[in-house]
């Protein structure tokens, strides 16, 4: 089968002809992968920045953002049949007795460092014709979000973060009181770091939990990232326009960061001018730059004299993966062409290397791999 894989001895990424999965334990299943979406992780695979074969294995084939549709299953693996779409997890448990997440499903909180990823880390990932694997890693999708399901994966960050989000938040008097009609992040100011498809999906999520969503980019308004954020009602700010020291000045108090950019000095600079009882959620993996100077009085006094929490998360849980499913439903309903505009292209098998080592133009673009 074809498949796209990185080579990190000769650092070259190819197109390669790999043996095809079989079936290989009663509760798999098999897959024809559809669409695999390319994101920042993948494109630093691709600079050798970041990614391991498996263990014995030359190369990686790589993808982890991906739609497949189920070609077969098997014996006990009597929740799926052949002709549903599934989007796959994408980390797998660590071996350890001792791991109580990951003995525990829950492998996105893996105490070891010794879990693996599908396309990243110790197993091959979805950039191929056919995946096999265990029917539990699979998340089941309507037939009618085929053409935007590829965005899930990108989406169970911010779901994940947002749980966490009211998990930590549930120490204080702070969510809206249930009332019909009324969300639960009313009255609340969420900020988004970055207009990446990270960034505009977790826009979507604080839009459609209430809360009142700035977009806060370096990219100067008006530009058609800025006009998707309007679309959903949300507000798009330019660092150009706003510098960030008077962030809190034009939009008031900021109660939510959601950070999806990776750019740590803008990141830490925004988690000074956050206000009480506020929540910072770190998604971004930033690449070694030097260090820079913060002014860790000012950090640590606000913390602890405005009750502030930051945290990071990473990877997702089958949780998270159902919440962005049913979320993509509506989202779409509601901004379908703004859900639509994510996916900037959609690009045949042989364009991965335009794709991973290009300029990265567009905000999510997908490789068609059996569609
Ligand atoms: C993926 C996560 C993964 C993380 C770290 C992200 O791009 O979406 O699933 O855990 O990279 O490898
Ligand atoms: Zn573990």
């Amino acid at each position: 089968m074809k498949a796209i894989a990185v080579h990190p001895a000769t650092k070259s990424i190819r197109a390669i002809d790999a043996p095809e999965p079989s079936i290989g334990s009663p509760t798999d299943v098999r897959l024809r992968i559809l669409e695999v979406g390319i994101c920042g992780t993948d494109r630093e695979i691709a600079r050798f920045d970041y990614g391991t074969p498996p263990d014995g294995a030359e190369y990686l084939i790589i993808g982890h953002e991906s739609l497949g549709e189920v070609v077969e299953v098997g014996s006990a693996a009597t929740a799926l049949r052949p002709g549903d779409l599934v989007v796959p997890m994408v980390r797998r448990p660590c071996p350890h007795d001792t791991c109580v997440a990951c003995r525990a499903g829950r492998q996105d909180f893996c105490f070891t460092g010794d879990f693996t990823e599908r396309g990243i880390k110790g197993r091959h990932g979805f950039m191929a014709e056919l995946v096999v694997d265990d029917a539990k890693y699979m998340n089941r999708v309507p037939a009618a979000l085929r053409d935007v399901a590829v965005l899930v994966e990108p989406l169970t960050i911010a779901e994940k973060g947002l749980m966490q989000m009211w998990q930590v938040q549930q120490r204080l008097p702070w969510g809206a009181t249930i009332e019909a009609g009324i969300a639960h992040g009313y009255r609340h100011r969420a900020v988004v770091l970055g207009a990446g498809p990270v960034g505009l999906l977790g826009a979507m999520a604080l839009v459609t939990q209430g809360f009142e969503t700035i977009v806060y980019s370096r990219e100067k308004a008006p530009n058609p990232k800025a006009a998707l954020v309007e679309s959903i009602g949300a507000r798009y700010v330019s660092a150009d326009d706003v510098p960030l020291d008077a962030l809190g000045r034009t939009i008031g108090n900021i109660d939510v960061v959601y950070e999806a950019t990776g750019a740590s000095r803008v990141a830490f600079e925004m988690l000074e001018v956050i206000g009480p009882n506020a929540v910072f959620i770190f998604t971004g993996v930033p690449g070694r730059k030097g260090p820079i100077e913060l002014d860790t009085d000012l950090l640590m006094r606000n913390m602890v004299l405005k009750n502030q929490v930051v945290f990071g998360t990473v990877n997702a849980g089958k949780d998270a993966f159902e919440a962005a499913i049913r979320d993509l439903t509506v989202f779409r309903e509601r901004w379908p062409q703004a859900v639509q505009s994510l996916i900037t292209g959609r690009f045949p098998m042989s364009a991965y290397a335009d794709l991973l080592l290009g300029d990265g133009a567009g905000i999510k673009n997908i490789l068609r791999i059996g569609a």
